[in-house]
């Protein structure tokens, strides 16, 4: 299968959230794509729209078998499709985490500057904020490793947000500070 990466897609006046804007604007908003959506997921779309009739669906064994394949494909990891369950977005998941590790008045720790929609995730369950910031030095962020360490010892950090890659900073975090991230946990 070919992928085309050049063709601009024209969003504008389409409904799409990120191209709302004036038509002399540019988005710098969210990060849509805008290359067009991969020929199978568009050829899978019109399988279903030649059916012509939606109800509820449920992820079969094939989307869980997919992502299995993905994960090792990609990472030489073994996920196993009976430990996955569905869900409709990562922001959807993390708030169903933080509800099911963490309690009502518990700290969640974020690496700031972090992505804001995690900041909601948090705020509306209940639980508090606990930023161990991200230090700038000669155009580079670091963790500070002593105030991560000091954050997370505290009794009522119960989880933390992990951010990899990390937005807005584009740190692909390396494998001994993911190590070293994990061993503080
Ligand atoms: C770190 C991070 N998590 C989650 C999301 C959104 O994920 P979803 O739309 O699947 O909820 C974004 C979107 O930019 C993001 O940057």
């Amino acid at each position: 299968m070919k992928y085309d990466f050049k063709t601009v897609v024209n969003r504008r006046h389409t409904d799409s959230v990120k191209w709302n804007i004036q038509d002399n604007e540019l988005p710098m908003s969210i990060a849509d794509m805008d290359f067009k959506t991969a020929p199978e997921i568009i050829l899978a779309m019109q399988e279903k729209l030649k059916l012509g009739a939606f109800g509820y669906e449920e992820a079969g064994e094939d989307y869980f078998n997919a992502v299995s394949s993905w994960y090792q494909l990609e990472h030489g990891a073994n996920a196993d499709p009976t430990w996955m369950i569905f869900v409709t977005g990562v922001v959807p998941a993390i708030s169903s985490i933080i509800r099911r590790i963490s309690h009502i008045g518990d700290n969640v720790l974020v690496q700031e500057p972090v992505y804001n929609i995690f900041y909601n995730s948090i705020e509306n369950n209940g639980r508090h904020i606990l930023s161990s910031d991200l230090s700038y030095h000669d155009g580079k962020y670091e963790i500070n490793w002593q105030d991560l360490e000091n954050k997370l010892a505290n009794p009522l950090t119960t989880l933390m947000l992990f951010c990899n890659p990390h937005n807005p900073t584009g740190i692909v975090w390396s494998r001994s500070e993911v190590e070293r991230i994990a061993a503080l946990c």
